[in-house]
């Protein structure tokens, strides 16, 4: 029987598309052989353009659901923990107990980094951004680990995957580290992957660091909610980057640049940011009357989402993670979280936000439970690259396992048309 089609009509002509369904979500219009015709699309910003096919992780912004393989993130970040979800996204399904075991044990002997890597660090002044350090020294490591560059070879993808997510923890803590001027961190075995990170980031040679559980369970937690979101700019870069047979890291270090920008990861920096500026409770309509004047390019930051237009899902996780982090570290009276409820609280009354349905993100919540465990800001966007390396790579190992061709958008051209060079002379 023949499936449904769309037609489009184009003066008298009539062109035929196959509406190809998911599992989930709207039905998709297969334009592909539309350029045979003489017509591209149009689509800036990608509103409309479903790029691939996956079938890691599902969203609908309408309803605020995010699901990692089929399964809600709500319950994966209160039930599951985020070597788990690692697995379960890279994988396709939970792993049981055996397999889980041998995947967080893969995890932990990959977690140093070649010592001719510290060089790297000396390169960089000591007050360069650590998003710029970790885009050049994840890009770097396809200099140490040549054995595992074949992209064809599904056993040098999978190692590169393991390196990766066991190695972004030890560069992101040394990029505090050599911020500071103290000396780097070993990993440490016995500690789980956030308890492991905090004790790189935290401890000194000098004495033992004996991570708090509170604060490595949301640290956890927060990775788990940032593992994966679909096609996103920073997922879209590596796999266009991944599409041109790239190695894998090149690849993840094209998307740490992508996931920079503070319309993107760097949105939990810029959430901090923005409450400095605020600085009292007293300004909060000031800014709130900024962000709704159309002249003024001021915009609330951790407000509004390009897929969610209902609550995001993670946030309502992040938002009781960051309760529970404030009373732990007993930070509930400083003034800038304080402030950070307050904004909250008069913007989700807003009726511009609420018309608008801009609810606080994820990174709302975030960047503040970040600086409450005393991540500094310049970290946040690093860490948020840390918990996304292991989408970046599941995606990325997707197209490369799957036929798939090189990423190459078209456009619409409305420069000059064709004209003849006229020499400096007669200019
Ligand atoms: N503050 C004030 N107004 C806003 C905001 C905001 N944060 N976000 C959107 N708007 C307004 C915008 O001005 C526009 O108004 P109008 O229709 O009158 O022109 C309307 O809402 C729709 O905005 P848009 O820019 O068309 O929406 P978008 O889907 O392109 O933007 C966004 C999504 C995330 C870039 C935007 O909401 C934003 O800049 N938010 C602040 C940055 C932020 O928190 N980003 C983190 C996203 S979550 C992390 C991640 O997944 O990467």
């Amino acid at each position: 029987m023949a499936g449904k089609k769309a037609k489009l009509i184009i003066d008298d002509k009539t062109i035929e598309f196959d509406v190809l369904a998911g599992t989930l979500g709207p039905e998709v219009i297969d334009v592909g052989s539309l350029f045979k015709e003489g017509y591209f699309t149009y689509d800036p910003g990608f509103n409309s353009t479903a790029a691939c096919e996956s079938k890691i992780t599902y969203i609908d912004g309408d309803k605020g659901i995010l699901l990692y393989r089929g399964y809600p993130i709500q319950q994966l970040a209160s039930q599951s923990n985020f070597l788990e979800v690692c697995y379960l996204l890279l994988n396709g399904e939970l792993p049981n107990k055996e397999h889980y075991e041998a995947f967080c044990s893969h995890i932990t002997h990959h977690t140093m980094v070649h010592e001719q890597i510290r060089s790297f660090f000396n390169g960089f002044r000591r007050d360069a951004h650590p998003m710029a350090i970790m885009v050049g020294v994840v890009g770097a490591l396809s200099a140490f680990y040549h054995d595992t560059l074949d992209i064809k070879n599904p056993e040098h993808r999978k190692i590169s995957a393991f390196r990766l997510i066991a190695k972004m923890p030890t560069i992101a803590a040394m990029c505090y580290k050599y911020s500071i001027g103290q000396p780097f961190m070993q990993p440490q075995n016995h500690l789980s992957y956030a308890e492991n990170f905090l004790q790189m980031m935290f401890g000194t040679p000098c004495e033992e660091f004996k991570p708090n559980p509170i604060l490595a369970r949301a640290l956890d937690r927060i990775f788990t909610l940032h593992a994966d979101h679909e096609q996103n700019a920073s997922t879209s870069t590596v796999r266009l980057a991944g599409s041109t047979g790239a190695n894998p890291f090149a690849c993840i270090s094209a998307g740490i640049g992508a996931l920079w920008g503070p319309a993107h990861g760097g949105a939990n920096e810029a959430v901090l940011n923005m409450l400095h500026e605020i600085g009292d409770v007293a300004n909060i309509q000031k800014y709130i009357e900024r962000a709704k004047d159309p002249n003024d390019n001021f915009r609330l930051m951790g407000f509004g989402h390009r897929v969610y237009k209902n609550y995001d899902p993670r946030a309502k996780v992040m938002r009781e993670t960051c309760h529970e982090v404030l009373e732990a570290v007993g930070a509930h009276n400083d003034p800038i979280f304080k402030l950070a409820m307050e904004l909250e609280k008069i913007a989700l009354q807003d009726p511009y936000f609420v018309e608008k349905k801009l609810y606080p993100n994820v990174d709302f919540y975030s960047g503040i439970t970040l600086r409450a465990i005393g991540i500094p800001t310049n970290m946040f966007t690093v860490i948020f690259a840390l918990a996304r390396t292991v989408g970046w790579v599941a995606q990325w190992n997707e197209m490369i396992s799957n036929p798939y061709r090189l990423g190459r958008p078209r456009q619409l051209y409305t420069g000059p048309k064709e004209r003849d060079y006229v020499g400096i002379e007669k200019r």
